[in-house]
């Protein structure tokens, strides 16, 4: 059964933009780009590296450590080092508030 968290108000991201949140024991990395917003693991699968101070190209964010590139939308590993795409949760704006559902 997942949860529903209010992670941020719409006005409080630029885009593009990044915020880390945390739900029960894990941080998650919303991010904002172009109008919309994303929600992923803040963990790199190559080698558990946080996400959060990758920078966005392209639709996808740059692990900071060796260079992975994540897709935002789907969580899929573009590049090298990494080959396991990271974890997405379903985003939903309503009302100015930006709401994840987490598990
Ligand atoms: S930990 Fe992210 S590319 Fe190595």
């Amino acid at each position: 059964m997942s949860t529903r968290i209010a992670a941020a108000r719409v006005d409080e991201i630029p885009d593009p933009g990044k915020k880390l949140i945390e739900a029960d024991d894990r941080l998650l990395l919303l991010i904002h780009l172009d109008g919309q917003f994303y929600c992923l693991d803040d963990i790199c699968t190559h080698d558990g590296g946080t996400l959060y101070d990758g920078d966005l190209v392209d639709h996808a964010i740059r692990c900071p450590r060796h260079g992975a590139r994540f897709d935002v939308a789907s969580g899929a590993a573009l590049s090298m080092p990494a080959t396991e795409p990271t974890r997405t949760y379903p985003v939903t704006v309503e009302n100015g508030t930006v709401y994840v559902d987490v598990d």
